[in-house]
């Protein structure tokens, strides 16, 4: 986590750096901090968001051409000024930002101990600086050189930008497992974790490899990996615009994602489906339908969300193809020597592209032999290009800590994928196939409706925002949503909210319900529907309040319930990508009723990059 920007060229580096810490911030918002370059070094640091760090050095001298700077998500050491980056030398010669964790920094801060430095912060950050000056000075060679010999001795993971004061032009950057863009101007570079704080500036972006060290100057770029051997950098074009990262007159841009959702899911089938003909075309997945039908079996590796849409697919794939699946937290999967045979199809899942156990679990599975197939959002990402094949989800720039039009984009991937090969492998029925095809060309359309139909959700917020606990419930499809919406609440509102199957709401939290607790039904009409009404029975005979998600005219379900939330009708399979949809604006609407900053919960980053 952590965002990082740098600038070189002839203009003002300080606002660049600023504009372009506060879009990275969904990366990290606990402290801030830059480093300028005026006849000196000059560092400015505070714990708190950018804007925070921006009111403290008004009417300072801030004149710079080149500047590195840092939002941090803290890892090492709690979030104070002293820990917030960047860090200076001993020498107060370097100054140094990094996003990652230096996983071998004891061993390293002991030998430099022994070596007599001390140190001001509690940062693994530091002990690397002072590790690359240690070098620098011992072996009488260049900063270049340094952090070459340094990087060799690192376990971990790290993005570092490096400026040095004897050189005033000159950007030092490396990267390895976190994500390392550099923007490619006339006369100027720009640097940052993702390509949004050099949008307005260039087009021309050269993604950094792992392993691989930029020695970047206003009018050069040259690249070379840690053997010392130059690398020609691939230049390639963004194609965002400067829109698709700005509020656009929503309040939040939570609930911007939220309202671009008829046009992201439309987006995303885009090219794709064609309903009239039968198709769908995804080259990337057609070139291993082989493969995935054959396959042992399909994991679906994800964390946070897009495990919540491996959940949803889980239940697609098993009934559309037949193929078994499971569904893993990449967290657990890759530490826990997971069985994985070469037949094996691996589907990551992820927003970002960067987060860092599904990373490394995708990596580990790719070393054994599995087929990866990426279901990511940001094109170029890590996870995008260490997969074999995959398929973009197209929701543009999720900006808002929260996922929401991720995981509609995931769903609507995920289903196109199941679709495609069970077709092929003759596993659905003709008629029901393109019957699907047609009701996935109109969810576009259903998403709107219901957001239209919303009105009463924010009546709903200001009633239960002082509930202590909720519980979410549902079955077949529905019951991941019933986990992404007590996710939603939790991350967004700080309430705590549990998810469960409904039916096995019996085993156990079932002695939680009274009259203070609300519990969220996701209950459209469905194979599981009187099952499900039922629960809402056993719930209301408990006294607890049932509030539900229901299909359109769904008088059975609305009657048990003291409160709902309407959708359209919908194929059960395609029910999930408009059941979510009441969950983010209910989470979003308490979240703002309890005056928390939605768009930057505590302690939240949006990308995941430490493990
Ligand atoms: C929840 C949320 C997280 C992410 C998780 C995975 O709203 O945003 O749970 O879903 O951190 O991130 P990606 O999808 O980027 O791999």
């Amino acid at each position: 986590m952590c965002g990082i920007v740098g600038y070189t060229g002839p203009r003002e580096a300080y606002p660049i750096v600023i504009k372009g810490l506060k879009r990275l911030e969904y990366r990290g918002y606990d402290s801030t901090g830059v480093a300028l370059h005026n006849g000196k070094l000059n560092v400015y640091k505070k714990k708190g968001k950018v804007a925070e760090l921006e009111d403290s050095i008004v009417g300072t001298n801030l004149h710079s051409h080149i500047g590195i700077g840092h939002t941090r998500w803290a890892t090492h050491g709690e979030p104070s000024d002293r820990n917030a980056h960047p860090h200076q030398s001993a020498s107060g010669q370097l100054a140094m930002i990094h996003n990652g964790i230096i996983e071998n920094y004891n061993q390293l801060k002991q030998e430099l101990i022994n070596k007599g430095y001390s140190f001001r912060s509690d940062t693994d950050t530091e002990v690397l600086l002072n590790f690359i000056e240690e070098i620098k000075k011992n072996n009488e060679c260049s900063l270049e050189e340094a952090v070459r010999v340094a990087l060799k001795r690192v376990t971990g993971a790290y993005v570092i930008l490096l400026m040095d004061e004897s050189d005033p032009e000159t950007i030092i950057a490396a990267r390895k497992g976190s994500p390392l863009v550099i923007g490619v101007g006339k006369g100027e570079h720009f640097l940052g974790s993702d390509a949004s704080p050099m949008l307005e500036y260039t087009k021309e972006v050269v993604y950094v490899n792992d392993y691989e060290l930029a020695i970047v100057r206003p009018d050069e770029l040259i690249l070379k990996n840690l053997g010392n051997e130059k690398i020609t950098p691939y230049v390639q074009k963004l194609d965002i615009e400067l829109a698709a990262i700005e509020k656009g007159g929503y309040e939040h841009f939570m609930l911007k994602e939220i309202y671009e959702q008829p046009q992201t899911v439309y987006d995303c089938l885009r090219g794709r489906l064609d309903a009239a003909a039968g198709t769908i075309t995804m080259s990337g997945i057609q070139q291993y339908a082989e493969q995935i039908i054959n396959a042992n079996r399909i994991v679906m590796v994800a964390c946070g969300t897009s495990w919540h849409a491996g959940l949803v697919a889980e239940y697609i794939f098993e009934e559309l193809c037949r193929i078994n699946v499971e569904v893993e937290y990449a967290s657990e999967f890759r530490y826990r020597n997971p069985v994985i045979n070469k037949g094996d199809v691996i589907i990551a899942i992820s927003q970002s592209g960067e987060t860092a156990d599904t990373l490394v679990a995708i990596e580990n599975a790719k070393n054994n032999g599995a087929i990866i197939l990426g279901v990511v959002n940001v094109v170029g990402s890590s996870i995008a290009r260490m997969s074999h094949a995959g398929a973009y989800t197209h929701a543009g720039p999720e900006i808002g800590v929260a996922s929401t039009k991720a995981f509609t984009a995931q769903l609507a991937v995920l289903t196109m994928i199941a679709l495609k090969i069970g077709y092929i492998k003759g596993t659905i029925p003709q008629d029901r196939y393109l019957r699907l095809l047609k009701e996935l060309e109109e969810v576009p359309e259903k998403v709107a409706w219901t957001l239209k139909h919303a009105d009463n959700i924010k009546a709903l917020a200001e009633k239960y925002k002082e509930a202590r606990d909720f519980l979410y419930l549902g079955r077949g499809y529905n019951f991941p949503v019933a986990l992404e919406g007590a996710l939603k609440l939790k991350e967004i509102s700080y309430i705590h909210a549990e998810g469960y199957p409904a039916a096995e709401m019996k085993h156990g939290p079932i002695a939680l319900v009274d009259e203070n607790l609300p519990v969220v039904f996701v209950a459209t009409r469905d194979s599981y529907h009187e099952k499900v009404v039922s629960n809402m029975q056993e719930i209301k005979a408990r006294k607890g309040k049932v509030i539900s998600v229901i299909s359109e005219g769904d008088e059975t379900s609305a009657a048990l319930s003291e409160d709902v939330m309407v959708v359209p009708e919908a194929d059960e399979i395609l029910a999930p990508m408009l059941s979510v949809i009441p969950l983010q604006l209910l989470a979003y609407y308490i979240g703002l009723a309890r005056g928390c900053d939605v768009d930057k919960p505590r302690n939240l980053a949006k990308s995941v990059t430490v493990e």
